[in-house]
C-alpha cells in the first residue's frame, strides 16, 4: 500500500492534516510526525492522530450532543472522526464537509462504514461564499477539529462570519484543537508545533483563545465550556444566543460586576 505525506501530495494548502496529537516517540518526532498522513490498508486517506484523539473528544461530544439532531462538521479531513462519532451517536445526522478535493476520501470512509446518519459530504471552503447546497439546512450543532491553526486568520474570520447563516437558535459550536491564552503558548510542545506550522506556511499558526472568543461573540455565541484535552488541546463549546441575549451580552450594564469581583 502506498504511503504518502498527505500534505505534500497535492501540494495544496488545503490538503494538510496537521494536528499535534502525535506522541513524541523520539526527540525529533514532535515536529515530524504530525505531518504524516498515510494510506489506510483499505487505501483510504488515514490520519493516525484522529485515531488517538477520537475517544476523549467523543466523551465531550456525548455530554453536549444528546439532544442535538443535525450536526455540520467543517474540515472533516479524512472522515475518520465522522464515522466514529456518528456510529456512537446514531440519533444525530452527521454532515461532513471539507474543501472539494478531500470529499472522495471522506466518501470512502462513509461508504465503508455504511451508517444511516452520514449523508454525502458537502464541499465547503470557508474562504468561498457558501453554496446553496450548504445553506439549505440549518444545524443545531457545528463541530470542527484541528482546523483553526490550518486556516489563515482571514479564513477563521470567514468561518465565524458564516455561522449565523448555518446555526439555529441555541445551536452549539464545538471546536477542538490547540489554543494560546493571553498570547502565551500553554506548553513547549505547542510552541514547537506553532513554529513548525509557520516555517512552511506563514499564514498558519495556533490561534489566541481571546481573539476567537471575540469572533464568537460577534457571531452571537456565548461560551459554555472550555475543556482541557490530552496533548495540550482544548475543546471549546459555545451556544448560539437568542437575539435578546446577544444584545444583552454586548451591552455593559451599569450594575455589572467589574472583572475579577467576587461575591461577598
Ligand atoms: C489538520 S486537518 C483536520 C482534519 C480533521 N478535522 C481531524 O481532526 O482529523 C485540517 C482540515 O481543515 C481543512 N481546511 C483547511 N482550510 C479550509 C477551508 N478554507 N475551508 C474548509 N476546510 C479547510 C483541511 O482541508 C483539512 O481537512
Amino acid at each position: 500500500m502506498p504511503l504518502r505525506w498527505y500534505k505534500d501530495v497535492s501540494n495544496s494548502r488545503h490538503a494538510a492534516h496537521l494536528s499535534h496529537d502525535e506522541p513524541p516517540a523520539a526527540p525529533h518526532a514532535r515536529t515530524q510526525a504530525p505531518y504524516l498522513s498515510i494510506r489506510h490498508p483499505m487505501d483510504k486517506p488515514y490520519s493516525p492522530s484522529s485515531e488517538r484523539n477520537r475517544t476523549p473528544i467523543l466523551t465531550v461530544l456525548q455530554q453536549h450532543l444528546t439532544r442535538r439532531l443535525n450536526l455540520l462538521e467543517i474540515g472533516s479531513g479524512t472522515g475518520q472522526h465522522a464515522v466514529y462519532f456518528a456510529a456512537a451517536m446514531p440519533h444525530l445526522r452527521w454532515q461532513t464537509s471539507d474543501v472539494a478535493q478531500n470529499l472522495p476520501g471522506i466518501q470512502q470512509w462513509l461508504d465503508e462504514a455504511a451508517l444511516s446518519n452520514t449523508p454525502a459530504p458537502l464541499a465547503l471552503d470557508v474562504s468561498l461564499p457558501l453554496a446553496a447546497e450548504v445553506l439549505q439546512t440549518r444545524y443545531d450543532a457545528v463541530y470542527t477539529a484541528n482546523t483553526l491553526h490550518i486556516m489563515s486568520w482571514e479564513e477563521v474570520q470567514h468561518l465565524f462570519a458564516a455561522l449565523p447563516m448555518l446555526l439555529t437558535e441555541n445551536a452549539l459550536l464545538i471546536i477542538y484543537g490547540p489554543f494560546n491564552y493571553k498570547g502565551k503558548f500553554t506548553s513547549e510542545s505547542n510552541a514547537q508545533f506553532d513554529a513548525s506550522l509557520r516555517s512552511t506556511q506563514p499564514h498558519r499558526g495556533i490561534r489566541d483563545f481571546e481573539a476567537v472568543e471575540a469572533l464568537a461573540l460577534t457571531a452571537g455565541l456565548r461560551l459554555l465550556e472550555d475543556v482541557s484535552m490530552p496533548a495540550n488541546n482544548r475543546c471549546l463549546i459555545w451556544r448560539k444566543m437568542s437575539v435578546g441575549e446577544a444584545l444583552g451580552a454586548r451591552v455593559v450594564r451599569p450594575d455589572a460586576e467589574p472583572p475579577g469581583a467576587t461575591a461577598a
